[in-house]
C-alpha cells in the first residue's frame, strides 16, 4: 500500500517553507546593488510590479500546480500528458526538475563559502586575512570542495528527516531568526558614521533610470529568481499543502517577507559600505571582500562578521532545501525509493558533479549562467503551459481558488495565459541578450 503523502502542518509551516526557499543569496548578494546601480528608490518601482504582479502570479500557479496533482513537477507534468494524450512528457517534465537540481550544484558552492566566511569569523580570524587576497586565492581552490561538501551534507541531514519534521522545522528556527539578526544588522549599519550617504544612494530615486530598458531588465530578472520560479521548487512545496491552505495569500506573504528581507539586506549592506569609503557596485565580490574589509576594522567585528555570515547561512540553506527537495520528490515518486535513499543519492550525485565547477570559476560562471538564464525560465514556462493551457484554464482557476478566502477573478486566466507566459520567453531572450539578468 502505498503510504500517505507528507504535509506541512498548515498555512505558518508552508508559508515560511516559501519565504525560505525565496530569501537567499539573490536577496542579499545581488538586490543591494542592483538596487543602487539602477536608480535607487526609482528601481523599487518595477522590481515591486514584477515581483508583486508576475512573481506572485508564478507562485500561486506553481503552488496551485504541485497541490492539485499531489505530487511534484516531474510527476505531475508526466500524468497531464499521458491523460491528455500528449507526446513528449517524459522529456519535458525532466527540464523543471534537472534545472533545480543544477541550481543546487553550483548554489550549495557559494554556500560553502559562506560557511567558510562563518567559521573565519567566529575563530576571529577576518581581522588577520588581506579580504581580496584571500578570497581570490580561495574561491576556486580545492578547498573549497570540502565546504560544498559540508553545504550538501547540511542541506542533506534536513531534507532525510522529512517535510515537516525537516524542513518545515528548521524554516521556522531559521527565518525568525534571520530576520532578529538583519534588524540588528541594519542597526548597526545605519548608525555608523556616514551612513547616510549610503540610505540616499539606496532611497533618493533616480527616475532617469526607468527610461533606461537595462532597469526594467533588471527588476525582472531579479524578481523571477528571488521569489524562486523554477517549475520545480514550489510546485514540490504546493504539493505538501491541503485543500484548506489560501494560496493566493501564501504566495502573496512569500512575495512581502522576501521583499522586506531584501530591503534589510541592502540596509545591512550599503550603509556600512559608505561608511567605510568603499565601493558599492562592486558587484558579486560585496559579500566576500568588501563586507570583510569592513568587519576587519570595525569595533566588534568578529562578533557582527560572525553574525553577518550566520544570516547569510540561514538564508541560503534554507533556499537549499527546496533545490535538493525537488529532485528528492520526483526520485521518490518515479522510482518508488525511500526518502533516505533517494536523498543520498542525489546529494552524492550533486557533490561529485559539482566539483569541476569547485575548481574551475569559468566553467561555474557557465553553467550558472545555463541554469539561470535557460533552463529555470523553461521550467517555469513548462509549468504554466501545461496547468493554463494542456489542462485547461478554468479547471487551474477552480484550483487555484480553493481554500482562499477571497477568490482570484477571471482576470487571472489572461494574466497567466498571455502576460506571465510572454514574460517568461521575454525573460529568457533577455537573459541571452544581457548574459544573465536574474
Ligand atoms: N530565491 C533564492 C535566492 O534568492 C534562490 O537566492
Amino acid at each position: 500500500m502505498e503510504k500517505s503523502r507528507e504535509k506541512f502542518s498548515g498555512k505558518l509551516g508552508f508559508v515560511l517553507a516559501c519565504v525560505g526557499a525565496a530569501v537567499g543569496l539573490g536577496n542579499v548578494w545581488m538586490f543591494p546593488y542592483r538596487l543602487g546601480q539602477n536608480g535607487g528608490a526609482a528601481f523599487l518601482i518595477p522590481y515591486f510590479i514584477f515581483v508583486f504582479i508576475l512573481g506572485t502570479a508564478g507562485m500561486i500557479t506553481e503552488m496551485a500546480f504541485g497541490r492539485t496533482m499531489e505530487s511534484g513537477s516531474m510527476t505531475g507534468i508526466r500524468k497531464i500528458f499521458k491523460n491528455k494524450n500528449v507526446k513528449g512528457g517524459k522529456f519535458i517534465s525532466l527540464i523543471p526538475t534537472l534545472g533545480l537540481t543544477g541550481t543546487l550544484m553550483f548554489y550549495a558552492i557559494v554556500v560553502g563559502w559562506v560557511l567558510k566566511y562563518f567559521f573565519i569569523s567566529l575563530a576571529g580570524g577576518i581581522s588577520s586575512i588581506n579580504p581580496e587576497k584571500y578570497f581570490n586565492s580561495f574561491a576556486g581552490s580545492g578547498e573549497t570542495i570540502i565546504w560544498n561538501g559540508i553545504a550538501i551534507a547540511i542541506t542533506l541531514a534536513i531534507v532525510i528527516a522529512g517535510v515537516s519534521k525537516g524542513i518545515e522545522r528548521m524554516n521556522k528556527i531559521m527565518m525568525p531568526c534571520l530576520f532578529i539578526i538583519f534588524i540588528i544588522l541594519a542597526i548597526r549599519s545605519l548608525t555608523l558614521p556616514g551612513a547616510y550617504r549610503g540610505v540616499q544612494y539606496l532611497l533618493l530615486p533616480r527616475w532617469e533610470k526607468l527610461l533606461e530598458v537595462k532597469t526594467w531588465v533588471m527588476a525582472l530578472g531579479q524578481a523571477f529568481f528571488t521569489v524562486s520560479l523554477t517549475g520545480c521548487s514550489l510546485v514540490v512545496y504546493g504539493s505538501y499543502t491541503d485543500e484548506k491552505v489560501d494560496l493566493p495569500s501564501a504566495a502573496i506573504h512569500t512575495a512581502i517577507f522576501d521583499t522586506l528581507a531584501a530591503l534589510l539586506a541592502a540596509f545591512v549592506i550599503i550603509p556600512s559600505v559608505f561608511s567605510y569609503g568603499l565601493d558599492p557596485a562592486s558587484g558579486p565580490a560585496l559579500l566576500f571582500i568588501t563586507i570583510p574589509t569592513i568587519f576587519k576594522s570595525m569595533p566588534f567585528g568578529r562578533i557582527l562578521s560572525t553574525l553577518f555570515f550566520l544570516s547569510i547561512i540561514f538564508a541560503s540553506i534554507s533556499s537549499c532545501l527546496v533545490m535538493l527537495e525537488g529532485p528528492v520528490e520526483a526520485a521518490m515518486s518515479e522510482r518508488k525509493i525511500s526518502r533516505k535513499k533517494a536523498s543520498i543519492v542525489i546529494s552524492i550525485g550533486c557533490f561529485l558533479l559539482g566539483i569541476p565547477m569547485c575548481i574551475n570559476m569559468n566553467l561555474f560562471g557557465k553553467f550558472s549562467d545555463f541554469i539561470t538564464i535557460i533552463i529555470n525560465p523553461l521550467g517555469v514556462l513548462i509549468v504554466s503551459i501545461t496547468f493554463f493551457y494542456i489542462v485547461d484554464a478554468d479547471e487551474a482557476m477552480k484550483e487555484i481558488n480553493i481554500g482562499a478566502k477571497k477568490s482570484l477573478g477571471n482576470y487571472f486566466i489572461p494574466l497567466i495565459k498571455y502576460g506571465f507566459t510572454l514574460t517568461t520567453i521575454v525573460v529568457i531572450i533577455l537573459g541571452v541578450i544581457y548574459g544573465g539578468i536574474g
